[in-house]
């Protein structure tokens, strides 16, 4: 049994292949084309592991889908490929409709011909899981309940849009041609392999380099932070119980202000790793927000928990620390990341924000 996996070797999907195999033994194969935000160093412990078989390509081609569905015969498809970075579609918003949009078109249109051409067993067995976001749900007042599954769609940014119109185009694949689709829309992930474009990984990179820690606008805005494996066991769960058709919200219940996040990295690197000119705090540095700055995410995580048993592992408490003294432990992988490509986006995200 075979599972084809999209985005792979970013953030969310590289930690999902290397705990797939882990906690499953079955084989993976890995989409992936590997933009400034995939990295195979991420995946690197699987080199020689035949249960892994990585392909760099496009979700947007259908030929090289239509041939991996008939060369590999998955099962299932998890589908996680993306344009992901908010301030990314701020700057560059086409990129997000082509991949979030077209390419999430694509592979359901793939997906179709692949599982109509399936009989008994595996058409029934046969899943398209795809995975999204809560930031679909727009954004919450201070005194407003966590996102429900039946909340209504009101993205606000780029991203958000474009990953709104991916999950509607997966409901509709399903309500049309009966496709057996699932989706999750999860909350703000964080653990080990996440870009340092990201807050927390950013955070991190800045504070061990000695520049400024930016914090948008008044740093209140909440988000409603899940450790990454915990995201991975989720979507295992709805793999293997999941009823088709339907939306699970997936969230850690912690909810926090960003401004807290960043002062818990301080005190963390403060005890791991002191610097000799005195705490990290000293490099906090209020700048210009985010235009159309969501205030508030939250997550109603009960469905997922009611129908399928599964619950986050991790408090945030042993969550963060694990991911503080893994990029201390790695800082080769984040050296590896941090290209001229990464450089450039640095300048342009940074360089024209004044202070606060
Ligand atoms: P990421 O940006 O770290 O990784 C995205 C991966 O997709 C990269 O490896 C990239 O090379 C690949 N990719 C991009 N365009 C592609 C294309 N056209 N064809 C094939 N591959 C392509 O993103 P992430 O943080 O790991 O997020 C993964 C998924 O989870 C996304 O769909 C995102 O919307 C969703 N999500 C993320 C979070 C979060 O906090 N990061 C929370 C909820 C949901
Ligand atoms: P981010 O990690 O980009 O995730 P998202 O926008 O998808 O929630 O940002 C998390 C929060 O941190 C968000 O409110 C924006 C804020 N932020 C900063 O204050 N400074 C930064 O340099 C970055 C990257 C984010």
């Amino acid at each position: 049994m075979t599972i084809l996996v999209t985005g792979g070797a970013g953030f969310i999907g590289g930690n999902f292949v290397l705990d797939w195999i882990a906690s499953t033994g079955e084989s993976v194969v890995n989409l992936d084309k590997l933009t400034y935000a995939g990295n195979l160093e991420t995946l690197k412990s699987l080199e020689s592991d035949d249960r892994h078989t990585f392909v760099q390509g496009d979700i947007c081609d259908r030929a090289l889908i239509d041939s991996l569905f008939s060369t590999y015969k998955p099962r299932a498809i998890v589908h996680f490929a993306a344009e992901s970075h908010v301030d990314r579609s701020i700057h560059g918003p086409g990129e997000f409709v082509r991949t979030n949009v077209d390419g999430t078109f694509t592979l359901l249109e793939a997906a179709r011909a692949y599982w109509n051409g399936l009989e008994g067993e595996a058409k029934a067995n046969f899943r398209f899981h795809h995975v999204s976001t809560d930031e679909v749900y727009g954004s919450l007042g201070p005194n407003d309940p966590p996102f429900t599954e039946t909340n209504t769609y009101e993205p606000n940014s780029p991203y958000s849009a474009s990953k709104a119109a991916s999950d509607h185009l997966v409901r509709a694949w399903h309500h049309t041609y009966g496709l057996p689709v699932t989706t999750s829309n999860c909350s703000n992930n964080y653990g080990p392999y996440h870009f340092p474009e990201k807050l927390i990984p950013l955070m991190i990179a800045n504070a061990l380099a000695g520049k400024p820690l930016p914090i948008y606008g008044d740093g209140q805005q909440i988000r409603d932070w899940l450790y990454v494996t915990d995201h991975c066991s989720a979507i295992r769960t709805i793999l293997a119980k999941g009823k088709v058709g339907e939306v699970y919200n997936v969230g850690g219940w912690n909810e926090k202000p960003n401004i807290d996040i960043v002062k818990t990295i301080i005190a963390l690197l403060d005890e791991l790793k002191p610097s000799p000119e005195g705490s990290y705090a000293r490099l906090i540095t209020y700048v210009t927000d985010r235009p159309g700055h969501d205030r508030r995410y939250a997550i109603d995580a009960r469905k997922i928990e009611r129908d399928l048993g599964w619950k986050p592992a991790e408090t945030f408490e042993t969550g963060i620390r694990k991911t503080v003294q893994w990029y201390l432990d790695n800082q080769g992988w984040v050296q590896n990341v941090l290209s001229g490509a990464y450089r450039d986006w640095v300048a342009k995200n940074y360089g024209d924000r004044a202070g606060a």
